[in-house]
């Protein structure tokens, strides 16, 4: 059942508005406001899953203004502009408008704008991306979550899963309070599908995060099988699943490989890397993945290459370079110590720039 809070000052609107939201089975009203202090404060609190606001109310704030306020209250809130055909609206995710019902429109209509029942987009597949380096430290956490946080500023649902159970570090990472859930509270099979929602962390910018567990002994609680359907899940209401893999190819690591539909190998200008990396690609060979899914490579610290080159890295590995990131000690180093994605809170230096690119590219890929 997903919340809509309404948001419109004209009374014969709201009642027709309330109407047709009434007929839509999957949805409820959490509530109808008429002033935009109020409609924030509730959106605060309550976190609804979608707000409709009129474009044309009238005072003070438009209904952008709202929307951009909610967007930063509430990243994780669907933002549907009402706006009538003298003036139509084009929806902008990164101007926090997801989608436009334009009056009076029909139920299918409304349905497509809120996203929901047979119109919910079901993406599934090809959007699961594991990021994975068979040497530990080559910067996968750093990469897991900075790309999910570009993706979800360019507008896109995004889940970050930390498939590292034992000694995850993306909890660590990021401001995660005690309460947050973890995998461990997330009941096997047929079960997950109905509470998968309710063990996600909302995370930076409205980034879904399913953690791993918090304690070491934990980690064998969670079966290599339900990371791979709680993966499948998350794909089918996400634009993007990113996992942050472990190095370690074991059963578990398979697991995540196996139900990712592409692979983003991080290498470095390390000679054991890149031998590493050929044994584990040889392994993906054995294994079918050749053909089945995308394997490409993110080079990070690019710029110090100790005598190997772009050419050479792909010549040995064989497999197309995706993208290249700079070393920034400082900006990396502080950025997962102040728990703060360098994206977010450093968005113009090289190596922001540099994700956002390779972010670019993954989308390129994926239509592909
Ligand atoms: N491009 C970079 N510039 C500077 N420092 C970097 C860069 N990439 C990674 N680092 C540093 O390397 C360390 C490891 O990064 P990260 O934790 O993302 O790697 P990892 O592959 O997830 O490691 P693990 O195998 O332990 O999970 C971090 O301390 C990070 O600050
Ligand atoms: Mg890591």
């Amino acid at each position: 059942m997903k919340r809509v809070l309404l948001i419109e000052d004209l009374p014969q609107v709201a009642q027709h508005l309330q109407q047709m939201l009434a007929r839509e089975n999957e949805v409820e009203i959490a509530g109808v406001q008429t002033h935009a202090d109020a409609a924030i404060a509730q959106v605060t609190t309550e976190k609804p899953d979608i707000v409709m606001i009129d474009a044309l109310l009238s005072g003070k704030v438009t209904g952008f203004d709202i929307a951009k306020k909610i967007r930063e209250v509430s990243p994780g809130t669907r933002i549907v502009i009402v706006t009538v055909p003298q003036r139509p609206i084009e929806p902008k995710p990164e101007q926090a408008i997801d989608a436009v019902f334009v009056l009076p429109g029909g139920m299918n209509e409304l349905g497509v704008a809120m996203n929901v029942g047979r119109h919910a987009k079901t993406t599934r597949h090809g959007n699961i991306v594991a990021i994975y380096s068979p040497k530990g430290g080559t910067g996968k956490t750093m990469i897991a979550l900075n790309i999910a946080c570009v993706l979800r500023r360019q507008g896109k649902a995004v889940a970050l899963l930390d498939g590292v159970m034992q000694f995850g570090a993306l909890r660590h990472v990021l401001q995660v309070p005690p309460t947050a859930r973890s995998f461990v509270d997330l009941p096997a099979a047929g079960a997950m599908k109905v509470s998968i929602n309710e063990v996600l962390w909302e995370g930076p910018g409205g980034v879904h995060v399913l953690l791993s567990p918090g304690r070491p002994e934990e980690s064998d609680l969670v079966q290599a099988a339900d990371v791979a359907t709680a993966m499948n899940l998350l794909s089918e209401t996400h634009d993007y699943v990113i996992v942050d893999t472990p190095t370690r190819l074991s059963e578990d690591t398979l697991a995540i490989l196996d139900a990712a539909s592409m692979i983003l190998i991080v290498v470095t200008y390390m000679s054991a890397t890149v031998a590493n990396s050929r044994a584990a690609i040889d392994t993906f060979d054995a294994l079918g993945y050749k053909g089945a899914k995308p394997i490409l490579l993110v080079v990070n610290q690019a710029d110090t290459p100790g005598g190997m080159s772009r050419g050479g890295i792909e010549h040995a590995l064989n497999l197309p370079i995706l993208g290249e990131l700079p070393t920034d000690w400082k900006v990396v180093s502080e950025s997962l110590n102040k728990q703060q994605p360098f994206v977010i809170s450093n968005p113009n230096t090289a190596i922001s720039k540099a994700i956002e690119n390779l972010a670019n590219s993954l989308v390129a890929q994926q239509r592909k």
